[in-house]
């Protein structure tokens, strides 16, 4: 298949990476469609592991071209950063590609980005504090700052001398906080513009052409269908589209165009920041969840809260983005447990829920309903075949793909790239 998209199933933090790096052995391109610096995607190589935040998983493969789409708002900084980083350790950027039209997270989006959140007190949502928000919502008012503003140095300051000046009377104002200089700005943006410009070209041609001569292309979707803008749980959520519809949007990919779709589903469940998770367990078991699981954030390092796998929640999942086969990844972190536990509905005041409730007075308010599944107690890590697993493990994975409809493609049973048993070849 030559357009495969790669979406996030619960909460984030799945092993998106992970899912994409062992993809793009096969692939020729690997997309970023949305969302910033917030992600944070490890992939592990030999033992090694490698942090990315704005850089495709598909990075680590010296023939895989990496695009950043324009449904992604670019932190130059960031990005940069992370290019140096990768140099640094043997890992050739020459093939990355950046959008002209995706959008650039400024100085004054992260700030507001902080200072909103300290506002909110008691009622935040727990954001990485990277400015993709306040970043996504000058693009939405018409005041955002593209990439192809940032390289034509004329244009960058035109456009900030009338933005700075609102978002500065905002900071002083609203926030009580000291306005940002102009002329530090643009002497910070054309030191980074200039680094850039080699990278920057129209991706959206770029992607279509590569398509349209048979190459094969990864969308790799950040954060996921739970944080998604529209159909997460609102206002607990990131302010983009991680759903396979955000690709349309996010790389000028026609969803015509797209072949499949990978549902990545963490063995269990996990969520950072703030806001409703049915299946949460505050308790010794969501305690040892994030022990075994190295439950902790990428970008923010704070802990994970921790639960079991809510197969209502990829139900949906598989329901919006049209997911044709589940990646489960993190299958051997639950090893060592005596007793899983998977949600396969929610009860609200006695009766079954057919949807995830919109409001979330509602959302938590139900009971989930659990089913119950004795452990395998044994390491599956060095198992690389669906048949040598144990059948208790075999149990639990056929049952989840019951209960949400999605078949089974790949089973993740540990970091490396060899620790994945292939049941269906997906690119
Ligand atoms: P923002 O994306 O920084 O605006 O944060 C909004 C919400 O999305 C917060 O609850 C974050 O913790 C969450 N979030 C953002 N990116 C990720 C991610 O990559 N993994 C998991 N949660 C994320």
């Amino acid at each position: 298949m030559s357009a495969v998209v790669i979406t996030g199933t619960q909460w984030g933090d799945e092993g998106k990476g992970k899912i994409v790096d062992y993809l793009a052995a096969r692939a020729d391109v690997v997309v970023r469609f949305q969302g910033g610096s917030n992600a944070g995607h490890t992939v592990t190589v030999n033992g090694e592991e490698y942090k990315l935040r704005l850089l495709p998983s598909g990075i680590l493969y010296p023939k895989t071209k990496c695009v950043i789409g324009n449904g992604v708002v670019l932190d130059p900084a960031v990005v940069l950063e992370e290019m140096d980083a990768m140099s640094s350790r043997g890992i050739d950027v020459s093939s990355i590609k950046i959008s002209n039209r995706a959008h650039v997270v400024m100085p004054y989006h992260k700030l507001i980005d902080e200072l909103n959140e300290n506002l909110r007190a008691e009622n935040k949502i727990g954001t990485t504090k990277r400015g993709i928000g306040p970043c996504y919502i000058d693009k939405d008012d018409r005041i955002g700052i593209r990439v192809c503003d940032l390289i034509d140095r004329e244009e960058f300051a035109s456009k900030l001398k009338t933005i700075l000046p609102m978002k500065n009377l905002i900071l002083e104002k609203v926030y009580n906080h000291a306005p940002l200089d102009f002329d530090a700005i643009v002497d910070e943006y054309s030191g980074y513009a200039q680094r850039l410009e080699p990278y920057v070209c129209d991706t959206i041609s770029l992607l279509n052409d590569q398509l349209d001569c048979g190459k094969k292309i990864l969308f790799e979707g950040a954060q996921a269908t739970m944080l998604d803008i529209d159909y997460g749980t609102y206002p607990y959520v990131t302010a983009s589209h991680p759903i396979s519809g955000g690709v349309g949007v996010g790389a000028g990919v026609a969803p015509k165009k797209i072949d499949c779709v990978v549902g990545v589903v963490k063995a269990y469940c996990t969520r950072v920041g703030e806001g409703p998770f049915p299946t949460e367990q505050l308790n010794a078991i969501g305690d040892k969840l994030r022990e075994c699981g190295h439950e902790f954030g990428t970008v923010t390092g704070r802990p994970r809260r921790t639960g079991w796998l809510d197969a209502c929640v990829v139900r949906y999942a598989g329901q919006l983005s049209g997911i044709d086969y589940m990646a489960v990844t993190r299958l051997d972190i639950l090893d060592s447990f005596d007793e899983i536990k998977m949600c396969v509905g929610y009860k609200l005041d006695g009766r079954l829920l057919n949807e995830i409730p919109a409001s979330l007075k509602i959302l938590a308010r139900v009971e989930p309903v659990y089913e119950t599944f004795e452990g395998w107690r044994e390491p599956i890590s060095d198992i690389r075949s669906y048949d040598e697993l144990p059948s208790k493990a075999k149990k639990y994975l056929e049952r989840m793909s019951e209960v949400t409809g999605i078949g089974l493609g790949i089973v993740s049973v540990g970091p490396n790239r060899d620790q994945t048993i292939v049941l269906k070849e997906i690119i």
